[in-house]
């Protein structure tokens, strides 16, 4: 069986927010791994840790301490603008609700990332159309999010984030303002879409039927990595790593 290959790796990272008496050690040493094709939830308490995890993966905070490996590249080393320019090629970003502009309609909204890359507007727009007819919002490209379902704006925000073809697509409680049948078509959506654009998914959630979605998860705890678990039953690309890590 092929070994899944490692596309994101963080290494002893450590973040502390303030200083003496009031710091707080957000994380407090992660080591773990992002591999290519693989849905990868990240579980936990409130304040565990699992936003600053996803914020330093995708390069929106800065560690205090640690590296995270992105194709062999130290992207807490990067200058900002080359990371910003990585944010914007190789990352898509999916959060929980508000994330869409009131004002644009639903094509120009998934188009965005295209045109703040140099896209011009009529080839960005024909591929976020194409994009938002897969996710099954077709016919709805002029909607504004305002005259949208929950479960039809988090769709543009998927067809948002995937819009680029990204390696890595983050998602932060992406169900966390929907009532649990959306949240589960939106999941549904979000885990075939990521793996059928070949790019790797880590979703932030606390709730387990979110993680379920998804082919591996870690929980975390007091800013620590404290467990892991494969999905007994899922037959993606992360299986690879299943092999690998089951011992
Ligand atoms: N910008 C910040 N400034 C100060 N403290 C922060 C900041 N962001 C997060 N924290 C603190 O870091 C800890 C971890 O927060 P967070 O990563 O958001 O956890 P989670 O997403 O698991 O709820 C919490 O104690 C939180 O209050
Ligand atoms: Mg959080």
């Amino acid at each position: 069986m092929q070994t899944a290959q490692p596309v994101l790796t963080a290494r002893a990272l450590t973040k502390v927010y303030g200083s003496d008496a009031t710091a707080t050690h957000a994380l407090a040493g992660v080591d773990t791994t992002v591999f290519a094709g693989e849905s990868l939830a990240v579980m936990g308490p409130s304040g565990s840790g699992k936003t600053t995890l996803l914020h330093c993966l995708a390069g929106i905070v800065r560690p205090t301490s640690g590296a995270v490996m992105w194709r062999g590249t130290d992207i807490v080393a990067m200058r900002d603008a080359q990371r910003t320019a990585l944010r914007r090629t190789d990352f898509g970003f999916v959060f929980q609700s508000g994330q869409l502009l009131p004002e644009l309609p639903a094509v120009e909204n998934a188009a965005l990332p295209l045109m703040l890359a140099g896209m011009p507007r009529a080839e960005a727009t024909a591929r976020a159309s194409d994009v938002l007819a897969r996710l099954g919002l077709a016919g709805m490209d002029d909607r504004r999010p305002g005259e949208m379902s929950g479960g039809q704006a988090q769709r543009v925000a998927i067809a948002r984030a995937l819009v680029g073809s990204p390696g890595v697509v983050f998602a932060d409680e992406p169900t966390g303002a929907l009532d649990q049948s959306t949240g589960t078509e939106v999941m549904s959506i979000l885990t075939s879409a990521a793996e059928a654009a070949g790019a790797a998914l880590v979703v932030v959630t606390h709730d387990p039927g979110v993680a379920r979605w998804c082919s591996r998860t870690i929980t975390m705890r007091d800013g620590r990595v404290s467990g892991e678990f494969l999905a007994p039953d899922r037959s993606t690309p992360a299986s690879a790593a299943q092999t690998e890590d089951a011992r």
